[in-house]
């Protein structure tokens, strides 16, 4: 997830830019970069890490009359966070910048570098330049009929997957194209200057312009002064259809929800849909990052992790073990680090982290590094200690998240897991194609089952006054839906500061059972597809000893004092990705209503650098 901006007018083009990009810093700042275009000359800087190295890098320039210009910061993708690898991309004649992520770059690429096209970064997005250079260059378009906006429309037509893109070309100086697929983009339109600028998000056009037009997917054209031209992917020009500007900036950047939390819960459907791009073939899954000798000679997986990630790396395990049938362990961070662990070779040791900089985690790798155990990161941060230590690395692809509580990262990490159990099954060929297909068509139907339900969510909203006291709860569940259990009392435990625990619905018998009482809240995981009779009988031995109980399911019980009903879905992965929205939710509730800070709980920090 990125950020983009562009400008097109008589006023300091490189200051509105800038000031956009700080305004989306929140959307990636692995690297930031800006071209400004004007009297025919490009002026590119670039900078790794935050923008106000970028800031720095361009004092020089000075911006007077007229210009165009686009601007950057890059959450990475595809390739590290380095200059060259930082936006804008450029070719002969075309700067651009982009967010999303071309699923076919690679063979456009491949096809660029046999005509001759010099690359000079890893990223998806330079292969647009140079296509649309190529398609210019070959159709010999002549500018009676506006061969450039005809290259740019065929290049675009060539790209699968996301994109939100800006392009400038040196001699048409007086112009910006643009076009929106998958990845948000906005024009605001200043009526009385004739000034354009583009966005990713509200922010940035916040106090510059009153109306704006939210782009729609398969839009593209191009802006001059007091003029927009916009197009739909059959040629047919759109009529700009302009919508008023919310006027506060910190709503804007939380996209009107009330915290980063509930933006980022709500974010998950596309993110997800975002980790799996590229990833997701039409027979098989594929890692562009990896490659199936990463299981040459490995008989067992070590996953370790912390928190939130270490519930991923738990629920994984069953994955691990069901699909690709590979002996799995699962370790705390913080414990393996000390433990004196006996390690073998042929132990594939992945680690698992948001951040990629949490201590106990790093400390765990190096111990497997040092052991000469190959290594594997599952992480949301490129070029973090954690990425930059492991032998391999597979991104999630969440954006930033800034809620100290994690939910993005969560469902990422469970996608990219999940994809990764399939790609060890497909390369050890113990899953046939009609099993690979089912379990491709289920990872499609993941971003729908996580698309928040208004109406659930208003119940969640509406329940979670019966859960502000007690002395207590226990989330339970079997199977994953166990490591589900433990995440739900983990984001109730740190948000609400309300103590929780997560239990093994078929150990509560074991002692916990002694503690039922109409005072203990119970969360009760129930799903049709996974030991839904097992299960069941659980919530039945708490409910005849009087404690409270709200069940998660597709179909209520009658023991239940409270339900939250899912989606009658077909296979228990997808209750899994859509319980995972209904305990965020009810955790977010319920610290809102006894007036916590739910984006900064205390005593927490984002990522927990020390021991
Ligand atoms: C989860 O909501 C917490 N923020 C915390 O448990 C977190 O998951 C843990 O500190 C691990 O962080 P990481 O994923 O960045 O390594």
């Amino acid at each position: 997830m990125c950020g983009i901006v562009g400008y097109l007018g008589f006023s300091d083009s490189k200051k509105i830019i800038l000031n956009g990009l700080k305004e989306l810093e929140y959307r990636g700042y692995d690297s930031a970069g800006i071209t400004i275009l004007q009297d025919g000359k490009f002026h590119i800087f670039k900078s790794v890490g935050k923008l106000n190295n970028l800031i720095e890098k361009s004092r020089s320039l000075e911006i007077n009359g007229f210009s165009v210009g686009i601007g950057h910061t890059r959450w990475a993708t595809h390739g590290k966070p380095t200059e060259d690898n930082a936006h804008p991309h450029s070719g002969e004649f075309t700067h651009i910048v982009h967010n999303g992520i071309i699923e076919n770059y690679g063979d456009l690429k491949t096809d660029l570098l046999y005509k001759g096209y010099k690359f000079s970064s890893q990223t998806d997005t330079e292969v647009i330049v140079h296509l649309f250079e190529e398609i210019l260059d070959k159709h010999q378009f002549n500018d009676s009929d506006n061969g450039s906006f005809l290259a740019f429309r065929d290049t675009i037509g060539l790209l699968h997957g996301a994109y939100a893109l800006l392009l400038i070309k040196r001699d048409e100086p007086e112009r910006i194209y643009f076009a929106k697929e998958g990845s948000p983009l906005i024009i605001g339109t200043n009526f009385e200057t004739g000034e354009q600028i583009f966005a990713s998000s509200d922010s940035p056009l916040i106090g510059l312009v009153d109306s704006v037009i939210y782009l729609k997917d398969g839009e593209y054209g191009y802006v001059e002064q007091g003029l927009i031209k916009i197009l739909n992917m059959s040629g047919v020009v759109i009529k700009p259809e302009y919508k008023t500007l919310p006027q506060n900036k910190e709503l804007a950047q939380k996209s009107g929800f009330r915290y980063f939390m509930e933006k980022e819960i709500y974010e998950q459907s596309q993110v997800v849909s975002d980790t799996m791009l590229g990833r997701i073939g039409d027979k098989n899954i594929t890692f562009d990052e990896i490659s199936p000798d990463i299981f040459n000679g490995i008989n067992e997986i070590k996953l370790c992790a912390c928190g939130t990630s270490y519930h991923t790396a738990l629920a994984s395990s069953y994955l691990f073990e069901r699909i690709a049938r590979v002996r799995v362990s699962v370790e705390f961070g913080s414990e393996f680090r000390y433990k004196d662990p006996i390690l073998h070779n042929d132990t594939l040791f992945v680690v698992i982290s948001q951040s990629g900089e949490t201590a106990d985690t790093l400390a765990s790798l190096k111990l497997a590094v040092s052991a000469g155990l190959k290594t594997l990161a599952i992480c949301n941060v490129d070029n973090s200690s954690i990425v930059r230590t492991a032998d391999y690395t597979i991104l999630t692809r969440a954006g930033i998240e800034k809620g100290v509580a994690s939910t993005k990262a969560f469902a990422t990490q469970m996608v990219v897991l999940y994809m990764f159990s399939i790609y060890l099954a497909q390369i050890r060929n113990i899953i046939s194609y009609s099993g690979v297909e089912e379990h491709l068509q289920i990872l499609r139907e993941i971003p729908n089952a996580m698309t928040i339900n208004d109406r659930v969510h208003e119940k969640i909203k509406r329940l979670s006054k019966r859960y502000l006291h007690g002395h207590g709860f226990f989330f339970i569940g079997r199977d994953i839906f166990y490591p589900l259990a433990l995440e739900g009392a983990l984001k109730l435990k740190e948000i609400s500061y309300l103590h929780s625990e997560g239990y093994p619905a078929g150990e509560m018998k074991h002692g916990p059972i002694a503690l039922a009482d109409p005072e203990l809240f119970t969360i009760a995981l129930l799903p049709k597809n996974m030991l839904y009779d097992k299960t069941k009988s659980n919530i039945e031995e708490l409910g005849a000893r009087d404690s409270t109980i709200c069940v998660i399911s597709s179909e209520s019980v009658e023991l239940a004092d409270d339900f939250i009903e899912i989606s009658a879905h077909h296979h228990y992965m997808l209750e899994f990705f859509e319980m995972t929205t209904v305990l965020q939710l009810l955790a977010m509730e319920i610290a809102i209503r006894l007036k916590n800070d739910v984006d900064m709980p205390r005593n927490l920090a984002k990522s927990v650098t020390v021991e």
